[in-house]
């Protein structure tokens, strides 16, 4: 057992959309977000430099504490997933192998795609891991940009998105296409736009399910989870902690889990973006400032 939080980063909000997953998934989990606003985008980034960036903000979150990292960027873990696993010695996941998974479980006719920023997309990252599961399916990759701009400004909805939207995924139809992989962790956050434009000619995949899966596999082999689990014993929740053991009916209060939020811009959307993407769960965002170059 260990109560220590889980670290969860991005270059910005699109990371809330595998905490959200995780949120779901272990809701008694205690979480560190952080967001690199301030540098934001990394799509367009040498990886190198992105590599960088990655090493400093795991070297923030591990000063916070975290018992295991979780990369919610697919270009920060293009650019630095083996090295940082290589590195720290905490458990470290990323989302491409999740995400290329659910793609190869989900295609029946072998032709995938794959939106996702620049550096993703360059790296081959999802190329390699796809051909690693299954060398049969072919893999059609576009960049995406200007999606990427547009969420992180709060624009998740409208004729621009739309307009954008479709310059990206349409010349995928032609390549006829039965999965699309939304390799960029911003995306999800229009993923029912996509779904009701495109919807019956492919299935949507987000690495961020499954990736909450891997976490809480990874927890439970390493003995790291959080005490206040909950279990079900006999069909009744049973909360297990510092109240002790107590079925239906018993006065134990337990706290509720901390979370906690980062940036390093001033004028991002996050606050916003995060509140209608994550509900009640934010209250407020700190600021923060790394010394790593911009
Ligand atoms: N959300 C990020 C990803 O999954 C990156 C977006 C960006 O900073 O360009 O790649």
């Amino acid at each position: 057992m260990d109560n220590r939080p889980i670290g969860v980063f991005d270059s910005g909000v699109g990371g809330l959309t595998v905490l959200s997953e995780i949120i779901h998934l272990l809701p008694d989990e205690n979480t560190v977000y952080f967001g690199d606003t301030l540098r934001f985008p990394y799509g367009p980034r040498d990886l190198n430099q992105v590599s960088h960036f990655v090493f400093k903000i795991s070297e923030f979150l591990t000063g916070r504490n975290v018992k295991m990292l979780v990369v919610a960027c697919n270009t920060s873990t293009a650019a630095a997933l083996e090295d940082l696993k290589n590195n720290l010695k905490i458990p470290v996941i990323g989302v491409i192998e999740p995400g290329a998974r659910t793609a190869s479980n989900n295609t029946s006719n072998n032709r995938v795609g794959l939106i996702a920023t620049k550096g993703t997309v360059e790296s081959r990252a999802y190329e390699i891991a796809i051909k690693n599961i299954n060398p049969r399916i072919n893999l059609f990759s576009y960049a995406a940009p200007k999606l990427v701009e547009l969420i992180e400004a709060g624009v998740l909805e409208g004729v621009k998105l739309q307009e954008v939207m479709s310059g990206y995924v349409d010349p995928l139809i032609k390549e006829n296409i039965d999965v699309l992989i939304l390799g960029c962790t911003h995306f999800p956050l229009i993923e029912n736009q996509i779904i009701s434009k495109y919807s019956g000619d492919f299935k949507v995949i987000s690495s961020a399910v499954e990736t909450a899966k891997d976490v809480k596999n990874t927890l439970e082999k390493f003995s790291l989870q959080n005490e206040n689990s909950i279990k079900v014993i006999n069909g009744t929740h049973v909360t297990k902690g510092s109240c002790g053991i107590s079925g239906a009916g018993s006065t134990c209060i337990r706290q509720g889990p901390e979370r906690t939020y980062y940036e390093t811009g001033n004028a991002s959307k996050f606050l916003e973006v995060g509140r209608m993407f994550l509900g009640g769960e934010i209250s407020e965002v700190v600021r923060v400032k790394l010394d790593m170059g911009q």
